[in-house]
Order: C-alpha cells, then structure tokens, then sequence
C-alpha cells in the first residue's frame, strides 16, 4: 500500500485548493492563485466546502454510533479539523480506517500523521479502481464485516459517470449487509446554475481535478437499491443538521447534496 508519491506544485490541485478553503498549510502558490480567482466568483464557497465537510462529519457520527469500526474513505483529502480519522477514533478507538486518495499531497499527509499505527492505510490510488482499491482495503478492513463507505465532496470530481456508476456498485456489492454509504456531490439543486457555478466550474478544470455537477436523480442512483436513512437526498446542510446550527443560506443549500444508505 506504500506506492511511492510524486507532486506538481505548478498545477493546482483539487485537495490543495480545498486545503486552502479549510484553513489548511498544506498548499502552494498555484494552489492558492486558483482559490483566490474561484473565491472572488463565488464568495461563498468556502462556506459550502465547510458544509460539506459537517455533513461528513455528521455521518460519520451516525455510522460510529451505529458501531462501524470499518472506514473506506474514498477521496479523503489533505487530513484537517473534522475528518474521518479524527471523528471516527473519538468515538471508536480502534477504528480501521483506509483512507483513498490521487492526490500525493493527501495520500502523503495522511501517511505522516497515521505514522506506524497498524489501523490505518492510505492509497495512492484513483477510486474508481474499483478492484484494486478493494483488494488494498482488504489487507486492513474486513469486508465480511459492515463497512463505512465514504464517497463525500469527491464524485463531482469524476466527470465519467459510467465509470463511477460501476465503481460504486463494486463497492456496494463487495461490502456486507448493514454496510453504510454516505455520499455528497456539487449540485444545481433548483434551477438554472447561477453564472458563478459556470466561472468556478472552469477554474477547477484548469486543476488536476476537473469539476462537474450532477442532477438530483443521477446522484440517488448512486446509492443503488440501498434505503436510504431519514431524511434522504436532501441539501447537505439539512442533513441532519446540528442543532442550534446556523441557516448557511440559499447558496449554500442549493449546492451541495447529501445522503446516506444502509446495505440491507
Ligand atoms: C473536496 S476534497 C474532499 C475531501 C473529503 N472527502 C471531505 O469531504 O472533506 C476531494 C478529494 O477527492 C480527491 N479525488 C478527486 N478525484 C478522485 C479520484 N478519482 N479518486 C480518488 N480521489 C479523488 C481529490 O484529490 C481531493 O482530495
């Protein structure tokens, strides 16, 4: 699982962009050059990556308060605040957790802050490699066992949608009954894209992680003939939200979709 890892600070990445927006270090000029031109077209992204990743959070939560010990994260990122090795170990100390990435910057943080600690893997690895992802994941997770699939803020960075559909029944059809699968993708939810979506679509695909949105019923079929948990597809941000939590706003709401599905 240790591939060795080679990175371009010339060309802005996915990951380190989203560093950027997170409050992170973990990024270059390049990187940051491209944050900024996104930004000054949509103030509010940094707002609907932070909901992005409370949605991670909050099914994370739900998961490990379900009992999952087993986590496959697949698009991880750069590790910070409120990811899915931090989450998942403060409420299950033993957690496995193998962590997906084909950004070198992530995979190599990862591995870094992981250290030697025999629960935890990172991949450098496309996931929609389905097979060897899996046969990797297997050395560390044991898929007889219910698996907490994470597949969140990455798919609308995987413009073929065949590819992905495929990838992610291969995973639903490898893991076992009571599996999760929690799921987050970029949306127009309600209309037509706003001018902005169009200027920030282009700035990411000057990235290494060119950006596409998808409609709400493609993002369901991803989660194949799984139920889904209460409330279902909805903005990321009403998924479950904390309570007391504050109103992101339309912007907000309407950009970012969420769920999560239990394998029967
Ligand atoms: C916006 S970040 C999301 C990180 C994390 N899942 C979260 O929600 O906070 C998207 C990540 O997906 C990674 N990524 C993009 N396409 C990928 C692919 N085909 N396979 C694996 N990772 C991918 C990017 O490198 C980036 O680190």
């Amino acid at each position: 699982m240790g591939a060795d890892v080679e990175v371009d600070p010339q060309r802005p990445s996915g990951a380190r962009v989203y560093d950027y927006y997170l409050g992170g270090t973990h990024h270059f000029a390049a990187d940051r050059e491209a944050a900024e031109v996104a930004l000054a077209a949509m103030p509010e992204l940094p707002a609907v990556l932070r909901c992005g990743r409370d949605f991670l959070r909050r099914a994370v939560t739900v998961a490990a308060s379900a009992g999952l010990s087993q986590y496959l994260d697949l698009g991880a990122g750069i590790p910070a605040a409120g990811d899915v090795p931090s989450t998942a170990r403060a409420l299950v100390g033993d957690a496995r957790i193998v962590s997906v990435d084909v950004d070198p910057v992530a995979v190599v943080h990862t591995r870094r802050l992981a250290g030697d600690d025999p629960r935890s893997a990172a991949l450098l690895a496309d996931l929609t490699d389905a097979g060897a992802v899996l046969e990797s994941a297997a050395e560390l997770l044991d898929l007889e066992r219910p698996v907490c699939l994470l597949v969140v803020a990455v798919a609308h960075f995987i413009p073929d949608t065949e590819r992905l559909g495929r990838a992610l029944e291969r995973y639903r059809d490898a893991v076992a009954p009571g599996s999760y699968l929690a799921l987050s993708h970029a949306c127009n939810d309600g209309g037509e894209p706003p001018p902005y979506a169009h200027q920030v679509l282009r700035i990411y695909n000057h990235t290494t992680s060119p950006m596409m949105m998808r409609e709400r019923d493609e993002f369901r079929a991803f989660f194949g003939d799984w139920p889904l948990l209460d409330p279902g597809v909805v903005p990321a941000a009403s998924w479950r939200p904390s309570p007391g939590g504050e109103d992101p706003g339309e912007v907000v709401r309407r950009s970012l979709l969420a769920g999560v599905a239990v394998k029967p």
